[in-house]
């Protein structure tokens, strides 16, 4: 174990039990290595077969360096079909959006008249304000695939409050909630428009990610059976009951250019604070359900499944969250929320 780079993630975790030793193994991502990383969603909302075409276009025009595909239906039952665009610094990002052609085919007012909707977020990963966890460090997932190296096995997992723990610049006070109460969600009508909605200090993204490309038949009839559906409830009452501080709540999957389904799904979840996603995964019954039959399914197999579990969590500041909505429906992402924030 790599005791000096487990020892970076924080001096002194606040929940870890006395002399814990974690029953399995887990690994982080090297962010104190690293710089500012940011993620770029690029998502069209009820994509024809050519409004896909042409976005794949420019996807493949604008060249991007690290990127993944993704589908989702949102909560209006919309199609959404998302590019994830990862970039090792704010300074990459901005030379790309400046350099790659990106900003002018974003900016052309046809997408006004469409019969699709476009929409951008961008998240910002400051070192001290985010973590990441693998439960195999082959691969990394996500904005960690910014990371080269990964840590571990680390110590601050497995018990409640490892994730705080694993966020450096956490402690009593500081990353608490900034808008003293959850807004109602009000529709925002964009047609025609363009939105933008800034998130408030301290809003927290959670992508929680699920890579079944390795599981054989046995398990992942299993995994369909026993864990998926209390997966799918979770993230569905999540999206459901915004007075848990949710924003937003989408179910995704991974696919390829031409939309089909790879066996990669994730939870990306934009919470009013870290500490209202930790009161969700801690005591709600949707997230105790999903564990649960986790540590079932591990139990049962003594510790020998492919399933590879990953997450990272993200504290932003003012600046670090943007979002930009064309022609979407009213209630798309962080939209509903734009009137309070
Ligand atoms: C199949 C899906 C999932 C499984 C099997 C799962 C299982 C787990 C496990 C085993 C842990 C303990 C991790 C550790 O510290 O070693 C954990 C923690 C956590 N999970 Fe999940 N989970 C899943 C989905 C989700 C989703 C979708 C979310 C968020 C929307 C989520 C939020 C969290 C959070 C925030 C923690 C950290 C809690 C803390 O450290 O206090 N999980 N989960």
């Amino acid at each position: 174990m790599d005791l000096e780079k487990t020892v970076n993630l924080k001096k002194c975790p606040m929940h870890m039990p006395e002399n814990w030793e974690p029953p399995v193994p887990a690994f982080s991502a090297d962010i104190a290595a690293g710089s500012r990383a940011v993620s770029l969603y690029i998502g069209i909302q009820r994509p024809s077969s050519e409004s896909l075409e042409a976005l794949n276009s420019i996807i493949e025009a604008v060249d991007l360096p690290n990127y993944d595909l993704a589908s989702f239906t949102d909560r209006a039952g919309h199609k959404n079909y998302v590019c994830i665009a990862y970039f090792s610094s704010s300074t990459e990002h901005v030379q790309w959006e400046d350099s790659s052609g990106f900003t002018k085919w974003w900016e052309d007012d046809v997408h006004l008249t469409a019969d699709y909707g476009l929409w951008v977020e961008r998240y910002a990963f400051e070192p001290g304000q985010f973590e990441t966890l693998i439960s195999s460090p082959d691969g990394f997932e996500g904005v960690a695939r910014q990371y080269g190296e990964s840590v571990g096995p680390i110590r601050e997992h497995a018990y409640w409050g490892g994730m705080e723990d694993r966020i450096p610049n956490s402690a009593p006070g500081v990353l608490d909630p900034t808008v003293s109460e959850m807004p109602k969600a009000t529709p925002s009508e964009t047609r025609g428009k363009r939105l933008v909605v800034k998130g408030p200090k301290n809003l927290c993204l959670i992508r929680s990610g699920q890579d079944l490309t390795s599981v054989k038949a046995d398990e992942l009839a299993e995994y369909n059976k026993d864990i998926e559906p209390h997966l799918s409830a979770g993230l569905a009452f999540l999206g459901e009951n915004p007075q848990t501080g949710c924003f937003e709540s989408r179910y995704m999957t991974h696919c390829n250019a031409q939309g089909q389904a790879i066996a990669k799904t994730f939870g990306m979840q934009v919470f009013l604070s870290v500490s209202h996603l930790q009161r969700w995964a801690q005591f709600h019954p949707t997230h105790l359900a999903i564990f649960n039959s986790f540590q079932n399914m591990a139990m049962q197999r003594e510790g020998q499944f492919d399933l590879r579990l990953w997450h990272e969590v993200a504290v932003m500041d003012e600046s670090d969250s943007y979002a930009e909505y064309i022609n979407c429906d009213p209630m798309t992402g962080m939209l509903p929320f734009r009137h309070a924030l």
